[in-house]
């Protein structure tokens, strides 16, 4: 019978059909298992066969189709298995992994968290405020006359259109901010970001960072802080570092001093940064000028004080060996991935 001799053909075909790649697979799959197949015209066939053997010509049909199918997965296998051999002989397993980004933290922030380890381990509690301060807080309540040159529109920067609103020039105006919201005693460090309208060079920018310390209670002396700064310098430059105190002048603070720490000047860098003495200046302190308590409703009387200023840059430039403050600023992050080993 024609129609069963075009199955067993077709049959003959299937069987001994041998796909070697993709593209011989994807000829096979069109004639034999895709939607246009070549089996579909068989069901024309059916009219022609006798109804006696029209069951058994369906089951042929059936048959043929599974054959077709299961020699079109059993290829499409072994091809693949095969291409994901040869991948995996094409790769090289002696070759180191690819490299692990890791972030890395500013050398800023490395320094300032350095520094917050070494108060919060005696006591010291974070205080954190706003940068854009008005005129009150960051000079006025700080008894700084409205004379005083610092305010002079060269050092600070006021926002537009006003002559109250201003970035803060120093982190002392949380001081102002925490005395007039809290009771002593008090012991805060504030960390964070400042701004002066300075020529920005190798050596100062416009914006840079300070930690301010301050601590009010019954009978705190002049000793007092002097200890406090010895053991800060101790646990930052290392337990032999020696410090002085030199006397300077602030208007919230009486007495005032600034206090440096000794690098010596064995190495070019200590040299160049002490400009030759030896000495590095890291901080200005003092004592709570009555004043400024008065301001800000502490009594002068009951209470006293010491606070501290410290440069955060100054000290990282030196702990990192960088030479040029602008580098700090400028987030090029072939600068900044130096520092992905340093926690
Ligand atoms: N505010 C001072 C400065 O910016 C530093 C300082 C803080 C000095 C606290 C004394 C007490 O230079």
């Amino acid at each position: 019978m024609e129609a069963f001799n075009k199955i067993d053909g077709f049959l003959e075909e299937i069987k001994s059909a041998n796909p070697a790649d993709a593209e011989a697979l994807e000829t096979f799959r069109i004639r034999f298992v895709g939607s246009k197949n070549v089996l579909k015209g068989l069901f024309g066939e059916m009219k022609t066969v006798p109804n006696e053997r029209k069951k058994e010509f369906g089951q042929a049909m059936n048959a043929l189709k599974q054959a077709a199918e299961a020699k079109y997965n059993a290829v499409k296998e072994t091809l693949e298995a095969a291409s994901d051999a040869s991948a995996r002989q094409d790769m090289d397993l002696s070759l180191p992994s690819p490299p692990d980004p890791q972030g890395s933290r500013h050398p800023v922030s490395i320094v300032m968290n350095r520094m917050i380890d070494i108060f919060e381990k005696i006591g010291f509690v974070v205080a954190e405020e706003r940068e854009i301060e008005d005129d009150w807080h960051n000079f006025t309540a700080m008894n700084t006359p409205a004379d005083h040159p610092a305010r002079d529109m060269q050092d600070t920067f006021y926002l537009k259109n006003s002559i109250t609103n201003l970035l803060r020039t120093h982190t002392s105006s949380v001081q102002a901010r925490v005395m007039t919201t809290q009771k002593p005693p008090i012991r805060i460090i504030a960390p964070g970001r400042v701004y002066r309208n300075e020529t920005i060079s190798a050596r100062s920018h416009c914006q840079f960072h300070q930690i301010e310390g301050l601590y009010i209670d019954e009978k705190v002396s002049f000793a007092d802080m002097k200890q406090t700064l010895l053991y800060f310098a101790r646990e930052m430059y290392g337990p032999k570092t020696d410090i002085r105190l030199r006397p300077s002048y602030f208007p919230f603070t009486e007495p005032s001093a600034e206090m440096d720490v000794w690098l010596g000047t064995d190495t070019p860098a200590t040299k160049k940064l002490t400009k030759g003495t030896g000495w590095l200046e890291v901080l200005g302190c003092g004592m709570v000028d009555p004043n400024v308590l008065k301001n800000c409703d502490i009594d002068p009387g009951k209470y006293t004080g010491y606070a501290f200023g410290i440069g955060i840059e100054r000290t990282a430039m030196q702990n990192f060996n960088i030479s040029d403050i602008r580098l700090l600023f400028e987030n090029d992050v072939r600068f900044l991935q130096q520092f992905s080993s340093v926690i």
